[in-house]
């Protein structure tokens, strides 16, 4: 058996194929949109189940396998209707436009239907040439619904995050969510450990008896607080400059037990690379002054403006 291609189409490619080796261990390459992993079919058909099983189902549209490369556009068509037999097959290509052309050059030598299908066939364009697959019905990949009962989709920001940055949540733990509302960390939060004390002016949209508001802004609320101390961790997704959300957090550090975690979002205002490295760089000084092994990952959940911070309390 030859090798096997899956390419997974996603916005963010660059930010999956560094999920896919951190969590996975795998080795991909990007192209555009694209990112490849290259195996036998088992392994490429485990991998698909993982990915629809992880964050990355999320941020990944398509993933088209694919066996064979050709050069020439007739040779694909021959290629796919030589495989198909009478099966009925639904067409997935990369780009688009080579989708439709596709369809349209199949339409009349195979049946085709993009809901009640046999086999999926797929074809990817690449720096000149077709990479063409034709696969069970059972291969083809549905993104995981969007769960419509959350109460925002930072959700699963933090839900990423800890994961990404190894944070070892217990149900035994109380956490101070900086900035909460409307409510979507404190909801996670609050299915994961036994409190969430959830501080911000505005108003929170879940509630939960693991949840407790206190209306106002953090600095002011230190030693209502406090009352709650220590925390095993303190998360903060305030929009505003890092620098000014890394203050916060040194202000509220002493209430976080040694020892404990600390995850902020550092939402940027600069476009430019050096902008964005010199304010991550700026935040992660005023951080290190209650939190040590400071580190910055791009989650595949961020927006293009946005990273993640996470450090342990000295
Ligand atoms: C982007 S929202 C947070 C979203 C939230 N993490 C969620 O999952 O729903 C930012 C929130 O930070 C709050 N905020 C800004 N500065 C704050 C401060 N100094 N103390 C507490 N909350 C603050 C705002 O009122 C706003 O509700």
């Amino acid at each position: 058996m030859g090798t096997v291609s899956l390419f997974m189409e996603s916005d963010v490619a660059s930010r999956l194929a560094t999920y896919l080796s951190e969590q996975f261990g795998l080795n991909s390459d990007v192209y555009e949109m694209l990112v490849r992993i290259a195996g036998a079919e088992e392994d490429i058909l485990d991998v698909a189940r993982k990915i629809e099983r992880s964050h990355a189902s999320r941020h990944v549209y398509r993933m088209l396998m694919v066996d064979e490369s050709v050069k020439d556009v007739n040779e694909v068509v021959d290629h796919i209707v030589q495989r198909c037999d009478d099966a009925v097959i639904r067409v997935q290509g990369y780009p688009r436009s080579t989708e439709e052309m596709l369809v349209s050059l199949l339409e009349n030598r195979v049946q085709l239907s993009p809901k009640q299908f046999d086999r999926v066939v797929n074809v990817v364009r690449m720096e000149n040439r077709y990479h063409v697959g034709v696969f069970p019905a059972a291969t083809f990949y549905r993104r995981n619904p969007i769960n419509a009962n959350l109460v925002s989709g930072a959700y699963h920001k933090l839900r990423e995050a800890l994961l990404r940055f190894g944070v070892p949540v217990s149900d035994t733990w109380q956490v101070l969510d900086v900035g909460a509302a409307p409510g979507g960390w404190s909801q996670y939060l609050s299915r994961r450990v036994k409190l969430v004390v959830a501080v911000d002016p505005g108003t929170m949209r879940v509630r939960a008896d693991n949840i407790v508001h206190i209306r106002d802004r953090a600095e002011r609320a230190l030693s209502t607080l406090a009352q709650y101390a220590p925390f095993d961790m303190v998360v903060c997704d305030v929009n505003d400059d890092p620098r000014r959300v890394a203050t916060t957090l040194v202000q509220v550090a002493d209430l976080v037990r040694p020892g404990g975690h600390m995850i902020m979002t550092a939402k940027l205002v600069y476009r430019s690379e050096r902008g964005v490295k010199f304010l991550i760089k700026e935040a992660t000084r005023a951080l290190a002054q209650a939190y040590t092994g400071l580190d910055t990952k791009w989650l595949l959940a961020n927006s293009r403006r946005e990273r993640c911070i996470h450090g342990v309390r000295g």
